[in-house]
């Protein structure tokens, strides 16, 4: 005779094998973990709570009552990731594909509300053929329920989705929909329609890698913030990503206890700007020098590398970095550029992270294509974010600081609590070149005058203390002494507060 603890484990066993050990060995075989692999990985060891393992579909049609598996497709539950708490979901593929039908929409559903409820994140791993196509509206029906929590949670808790199969259909908006999507490399891909519907409504023969995997996310289109190898890597990282981040958008992130002095000199910093002001420079080595332990979490880095957006610590406390890249395009501000960091402020600013701004930018882009293309709008979207970020705000201009970008990149007027420069800093409406062919025109076929007038200029004009002067600077500090500078700077800051005018929602340009 069996105990009921014995049944109880039977019951438990066959939900764990899902779709099946053929199916369990077919995603082996793809390189993939399982659901519960994943979250094997991805959480603390022995810290995972299932709910609703024995739950099945409804559906009657195409002879489904005939096939219920436990778990309808999804594992859903908490945990903790280094002790700290999170509601998981994990798509099951083995089980009808991971297709999301009314109940497993249900399931996605219990552990967001409990997640809204007690203010904790959300990570979702993604791995469905989309819509459960014999559920028809219900599973619709699911897939909205899912995005309507996926906007109320916004803002409110982080959300992390983790794309490791496809993520077709409706399946692509509810990730869209959270603050960060990462992917894994060659088994998982996204797009709202697939190769063969694309091919019979525009005739473009296209593979799903070229149409919607890893690369093309991360590199094209920007919906996704970085990619992985594989499965493990992927899970691990996301670990680590997840101790930059605060529970809910009402605490602050963890402090993690450095021996990284936060008065530690860099002097390599004092000579890394070139005499020559159109020699780029890494702005990354910037961002590492500065960080703790030169820990730095880098989103997008794949995409638009003009500018740079990532999470450092500072003296063990989340800093969300934004800093033009010299490297690419001069770190020029462009449509794709604004778009990535202004999301990336946004997220700082309602999930409590303090802002450290590093300026190096010489404009926006000219173009036919970026006018055509919206920079304005897009561009203003960037300042925007700016504008009405209340979070504590640090920027260290390092070079150039020339005319819009000037003040986009979080100067004083748009209300940054300390603005620091570099002695090498230039902040001027343009570069002495264009200055002086625009004001002395009458000149310009005279080669010596125009040099002459370009030497006054630059001498001047191409240094931090005309804003200094003004107040617009608070200080031109030594590159070497950053890191104290601003650590100093953002503890002080822990205790700002802002008064803001009432209004339902601001209307960002989107
Ligand atoms: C039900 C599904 C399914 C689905 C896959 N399966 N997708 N069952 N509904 N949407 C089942 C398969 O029947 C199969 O069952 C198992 O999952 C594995 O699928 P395979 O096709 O064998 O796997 P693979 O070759 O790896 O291909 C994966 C796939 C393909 C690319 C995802 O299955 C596929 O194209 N599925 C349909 C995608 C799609 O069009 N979804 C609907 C989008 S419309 P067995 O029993 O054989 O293991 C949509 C509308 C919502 O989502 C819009 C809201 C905004």
């Amino acid at each position: 005779m069996t105990t009921i603890s014995e049944s109880l484990m039977d019951r438990r066993e066959q939900a764990r094998l899902g779709g099946g050990q053929r199916r369990i060995d077919a995603q082996h075989s793809k390189g993939k973990l399982t659901a519960r692999e994943r979250l094997d990985v991805l959480l603390d060891e022995g810290s995972f709570e299932e709910y609703d393992m024995y739950k099945t579909h409804r559906c009657v049609e195409f002879g489904m009552d005939e096939q219920k598996i436990p778990g309808d497709g999804v594992v859903t539950g908490w945990g903790t990731i280094n002790g700290r708490p999170v509601y998981v979901y994990s798509q099951d593929f083995t089980v009808f594909g991971g297709s999301l039908s009314e109940t497993h929409a249900e399931k996605i559903c219990k552990v967001m509300d409990l997640a809204m409820q007690n203010g904790v994140p959300v990570i979702g791993l993604s791995d469905s053929g989309g819509a459960r196509i014999q559920e028809g509206v219900d599973s619709l029906a699911g897939y909205s329920e899912v995005f309507w929590r996926n906007a109320q949670a916004s803002g409110a808790i982080p959300q992390i989705s983790m794309i490791m199969g496809p993520s077709a259909g409706g399946a692509v908006y509810s990730p869209a929909m959270t603050d960060f999507i990462f992917m894994v490399k060659d088994t998982s891909y996204m797009f709202v329609t697939g190769p063969d519907v694309v091919k019979t409504v525009t005739n473009e023969i296209v593979t799903a890698e070229e149409l919607g995997g890893a690369a093309t996310h991360t590199k094209k289109s920007s919906v996704a913030d970085g990619a992985y190898d594989n499965d493990v890597d992927a899970l691990l990282d996301l670990r680590r990503f997840y101790s930059f981040l605060p529970l809910n958008a009402e605490v602050n992130a963890p402090y993690q206890p450095t021996t990284d002095s936060f008065d530690r000199e860099d002097f390599s910093l004092d000579t890394l700007i070139p005499e020559n002001p159109n020699q780029p420079y890494d702005m990354r080595e910037v961002i590492t020098k500065l960080a703790d332990e030169a820990d730095f979490f880098e989103i997008q880095k794949d995409f638009a590398g003009n500018i740079l957006v990532g999470f450092i610590r500072i003296n063990g406390d989340t800093v969300g970095v934004v800093a033009n890249q010299p490297m690419v395009l001069a770190g020029a501000l462009d449509i794709s550029a604004s778009r990535k960091a202004a999301r990336f402020v946004r997220f700082c600013d309602a999930f409590n992270i303090p802002i450290l701004t590093l300026t190096d930018v010489p404009g926006f882009m000219p173009g036919t294509s970026q006018e055509f293309g919206g920079i304005i709008k897009h561009g203003a979207k960037l300042l925007f974010a700016y504008a009405q970020a209340t979070v504590p705000l640090v920027t260290v201009i390092t070079r150039k600081a020339y005319g819009g970008a000037y003040c986009v990149m979080a100067p004083k007027h748009l209300r940054a609590d300390v603005n620091y420069a570099w002695p090498t800093a230039q902040i001027a409406v343009m570069g002495a070149k264009g200055a002086t062919e625009i004001l002395y025109r009458s000149e310009l076929d005279d080669p010596e005058k125009i040099a002459k007038r370009t030497a006054d200029y630059e001498e001047r004009f191409a240094n931090p203390f005309i804003a200094a002067e003004r107040g617009f600077v608070d200080e031109v500090i030594n590159p070497r002494s950053t890191r104290r500078r601003i650590a100093r700077a953002f503890e002080l800051l822990k205790t700002k507060q802002v008064q803001e005018p009432f209004k339902k929602h601001d209307n960002i340009p989107l």
